[in-house]
């Protein structure tokens, strides 16, 4: 791993696999700050994510999330977390390989169903937020593949998970 790779820590993972917790956790062990590009979207545009999705369409979300990335990876010694469609982009898995150590997270389909269930927040889990994640994990298969590491949260406590993450760095 090159020096310029260690600079910041990028989690990547579809939603509920526990990228803001175990960022805000590594975060915490190294020293280093905390972001998560939903939190800096919202920040910026004043709106939550599901009144940018309905006001503005996922199209605009994306775009704030591209900007987010490349203004927050533009630093050192930050643990980004990031919304599990942000890798969809090919600019978007660029600026996060070349901005740091990418650690992609995963759980079983049973266990990312239960932990987002009855989630209000995320738009793309509206209705029936079982199939919405079978559908989706489906179309994403793959997708989170690009990063240097990949590491399955089922049956670990987020610290960790954030361990194994700080020792990496190592
Ligand atoms: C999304 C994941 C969400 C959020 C938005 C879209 C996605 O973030 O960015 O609802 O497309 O997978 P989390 O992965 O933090 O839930």
């Amino acid at each position: 791993m090159s020096a310029l790779t260690k600079n910041n820590i990028v989690l990547v993972g579809f939603m509920g696999t526990g990228k803001s917790t175990v960022g805000a956790l590594t975060a915490e062990r190294l020293g280093w700050t905390f972001a998560d590009t939903d939190r800096w979207i919202e920040e910026k545009t004043g709106k939550t994510i599901p009144e940018i999705f309905a006001e503005q369409g996922e199209a605009a979300f994306r775009e704030y999330e591209s900007e987010a990335l490349h203004e927050l990876l533009g630093g050192k010694h930050m643990v980004l977390a990031t919304g599990g469609g942000a890798v969809l982009a090919g600019a978007n898995r660029a600026c996060m390989l070349a901005g740091g150590l990418v650690v992609a997270l995963t759980a079983p389909m049973a266990t990312i169903i239960e932990r987002v269930r009855g989630d209000s927040n995320r738009p793309l889990l509206q209705g029936d937020a079982s199939e919405r994640v079978r559908t989706l994990l489906e179309k994403r298969r793959g997708a989170y593949d690009f990063a240097h590491m990949t590491i399955d949260t089922a049956d670990l406590e987020p610290a960790a998970v954030a361990a194994r993450i700080v020792a990496a760095l190592q």
